[in-house]
Order: structure tokens, then sequence, then C-alpha cells
């Protein structure tokens, strides 16, 4: 038996970090979108170990990637001591604050409890999955989420009317951003490293009314170090604003930039005048966010 999953990235609508904590992580809260642009994977039963492969040369295959990491992780806790056979097909950028590793994690502990019968129940996957990354948990689920704590406590959302017909555009400036780098560096950012809370539940409430209304909300504190070191996310940034997005930050940790566009003419124009002043050297997309009504 094979499964094939698809595996989406996501985008942060505010990231909002509250403060450092001894274990070392930061305590914050976020409101994560899905967005469907996505890897491929493919699990099937045979062999010993875990064989990994990947369509995209230089990703490591073995414990260095999160996919062969998630896997072992499976094995281990449902007590499997047949092999696995993995296939990712990569088209999300990496280091790139759009989870598309954590979302290959996810999707590994997903695919294999399919081919395995459901070998795990639900509250273990989550537990499994936090212990990858404080990102990997989003990826259980496929729809908008508030996430707190390291991000690993998960609550999911109801779809977002206003962003019925929203365009979302990606923009990959071709180089990655470590996320350990921009948490270590927001120590020189006391402001932005000590958050207040409530931003992000006020971000979903707003944001069921309009846009507009929740603009203010959309937020990103590692934006502070991310643009210290690269000026060139913030020229990005501000260009989306300037012409036709209704809302443009940094996702995640970077170094993507995003934008939500009202209307498929507007995008077209956006991508097209991004494109034409800064070149075709940038990783660029644009889907809808969220099919219309
Ligand atoms: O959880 P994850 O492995 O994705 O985190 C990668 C790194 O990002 C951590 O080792 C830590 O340096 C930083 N991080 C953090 N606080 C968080 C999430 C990540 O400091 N809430």
């Amino acid at each position: 038996m094979q499964v094939e999953l698809k595996s989406p990235c996501k985008v942060n609508f505010i990231l909002n970090i509250l403060g450092k904590r001894p274990d070392g992580f930061h305590e914050l809260e976020t409101v994560m979108h899905p967005v469907p642009i996505h890897d491929v994977l493919t699990f099937g039963r045979g062999g010993s170990g875990i064989q990994l492969t990947c369509d995209l040369p230089g990703l490591p295959t073995d414990s260095g990637n999160l996919v062969y990491r998630a896997a072992a992780k499976f094995l281990e806790e449902a007590r499997i001591a047949e092999g696995v056979r993995i296939h990712l097909e990569k088209r999300i950028p990496v280091a790139a604050g759009l989870g598309g590793g954590s979302g290959n994690a996810a999707a590994t502990l997903l695919g294999l409890n399919q081919v395995f019968g459901g070998a795990l129940d639900e509250s273990i996957l989550r537990r499994v999955a936090a212990g990858l990354g404080s990102d990997v948990p989003f990826f259980l689920q496929n729809a908008p989420a508030i996430a707190t704590g390291r991000g690993e406590n998960v609550r999911s959302l109801p779809p977002f009317p206003t962003l019925a017909g929203v365009y979302i555009l990606l923009i990959h400036p071709g180089f990655g951003v470590s996320t350990p780098w921009a948490y270590k560096n927001l120590a020189l950012f006391p402001e932005a490293l000590n958050g207040k809370r409530g931003r992000a539940q006020r971000l979903v409430e707003r944001l069921d009314i309009s846009i507009a209304e929740a603009r203010p909300d959309f937020y990103n504190s590692l934006e502070a170090p991310a643009f210290e070191k690269f000026p060139l996310l913030e020229i990005f940034r501000d260009f989306l604003r300037e012409n036709g997005a209704s809302i443009a930050m940094m996702s995640g940790s970077g170094s993507t930039t995003f934008a939500l566009v009202e209307g498929r003419g507007k995008a077209e124009r956006l991508e097209e005048m991004f494109r034409s002043k800064f070149g075709a050297s940038c990783w660029m997309r644009s889907v809808l966010i969220q099919s219309p009504r």
C-alpha cells in the first residue's frame, strides 16, 4: 500500500513574541494560516530502516531531515520494526518562514499512521509532533489556527469569511534566514522581545469583520532582527504595501514576505510590478488563500 500526501505551507498573520523562557524557547502567540502551495510525500512499507529520497539535491536524507526524524519517532512510538520508504518532492523553499519542513514532518506522521492502519492515536501524534518542532502540531490539522506556548498549543479556527476570494503572494528572496539566529538576535530589540499578550485574539476577532479592521494587528516580532540584517526584506514589504497589497509582512522567521491582495487583477498587477522592479531572481507564487464562497 502506498499513500501520497500533499504537505502545505503556512504564513503567520501575527507572530507576537511575549518573552524568553527559562528553557531557552520563546513564549509566543501566533495566528497561522495554511497556504495551498505543497510539497508531495509518498509513503510505503518495506525494506529495512528508513529509506528517504528527495528530488531536491542538497537536502539531507538522513537524520538531518525532519521527515527522517519524524519517521524514526513514529516507528519507535508505534513499536514497528518494519522498514519504510518515503519520497519527498520539494516545492516549498527551505528556511523560508513558511513551515515547509514542519509541514513535511506532520505529513510524515499522518502518512505513516495511514500506512500502518492508525497505529497511533491523535493525542500521541500531537505529543510526538510537538517534540519534533514548535510548528509541527499546527500541520496535523488543515485550518487557520491560533497557537500559544512555544507554538505547539494549537486551537483550530473556522475559515475567515473576509479572506474568501483573497489572493496571497509569496516572495522568497533566494536566501534563507535561520530560525535560531532570528530568535537569538531578538534580544537586541527589547520591545519586539516583550510583546503584550492578547493581540492574536484581537486579530482573530477583527479579521471576522474586515481586513482593514484587523490591519493594525498583523505584526511580526521577528521582522526587527531580520530587517536589520537583510534591509532588502523591508524594501520588499514596503513596495508591496505601496502598490496594492492590503497586508504585507514577513512570515515566521523569514525570509519570505507575503502580501494579501483583494482580487485577481490586483494580484496579477502587483506580481508584475514586483517582477519588473526587482527582477526574476526571486521565487514568487500567487494563489487564492481561500476559495470564494
Ligand atoms: O521548535 P523549533 O525546532 O522549530 O525551533 C527552532 C529554534 O527556534 C529553537 O531551537 C529556538 O532557538 C527557536 N525558537 C524559540 N522559541 C520558539 C520557537 C523556536 O526560541 N517558540
